[in-house]
């Protein structure tokens, strides 16, 4: 199963409901929380994602780029968020987030920046329901992706498959028609695009050409 997921980062905030309509045919719409201590950006809160999720006509999938996830997950959670991803080095017991966050309903997400290691995700994967390997430093849209990020990315479905385990593998950052298929090689399912799916003239011709390279180029 290959899922789109398009970042509103790069859409244009105060014409977000005609953002949100131009992405019909995702798979779900990704949402940026950014607290400017997490990472040097800030982006909105609980009450504009409560706005989104009044609005979107797909599902949230909400990737919290932020300090204290204990504190400020849940609520994500209870808005009715379908996901709700936090960073792994943000939170200071990551096992009993995911089971609060599944507790309310939603599907419960760990992100990991380039630099960290997942194996210690290994034994706990199914704790959680999908797993965010970031493929560019988080803060900010547009960024090139990382190659050196799917060595992990590898480890991980390896990982998954061995266990049977069904998580969901996300990347995010840098992902668009020249490097989709590098990331859907190396075991990814879901693939979020900021600039590449808003950049475009016709954002759900965008999303139809993504899926179609990654389904052409995933593992099986
Ligand atoms: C970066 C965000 C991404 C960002 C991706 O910190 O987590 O979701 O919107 O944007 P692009 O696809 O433009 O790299
Ligand atoms: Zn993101």
């Amino acid at each position: 199963m290959t899922r789109i997921n398009p970042s509103i980062l790069a859409a244009d905030f105060v014409n977000m409901q005609a953002e949100l309509a131009r992405i019909a045919t995702a798979d779900f719409v990704h949402v940026d929380v950014m607290d400017n201590h997490f990472v040097p950006n800030l982006t909105f809160g609980p009450q504009m994602v409560e706005r989104i999720q009044a609005t979107s006509p797909v599902p949230l999938d909400v990737h919290l780029m932020i300090e204290d996830p204990e504190r400020w997950a849940p609520g994500y959670a209870e808005l009715g968020a379908a996901s709700v991803t936090f960073h792994l080095e943000a939170s200071a017991d990551p096992i009993s987030l995911a089971r609060r966050l599944r507790g309310i309903g939603a599907r419960a997400g760990v992100a990991v920046k380039p630099s960290t290691p997942v194996e210690g995700l290994f034994e706990v994967l199914d704790e959680f329901d999908q797993v965010l390997v970031m493929t560019v430093e988080p803060g900010f849209g547009g960024q090139s992706f990382m190659p050196q990020t799917m060595p992990k990315l590898r480890l991980l479905a390896d990982e998954a498959r061995r266990r049977g385990s069904s998580v969901w593998l996300q990347v995010d950052g840098g992902i668009g028609e020249s490097t989709i298929a590098i990331a859907a090689e190396a075991g990814a399912d879901t693939f979020v695009a900021g600039s590449a799916v808003f950049g475009a003239s016709d954002p759900d011709a965008a999303i139809a050409s993504l899926r179609d390279i990654a389904r052409g180029a995933h593992r099986h």
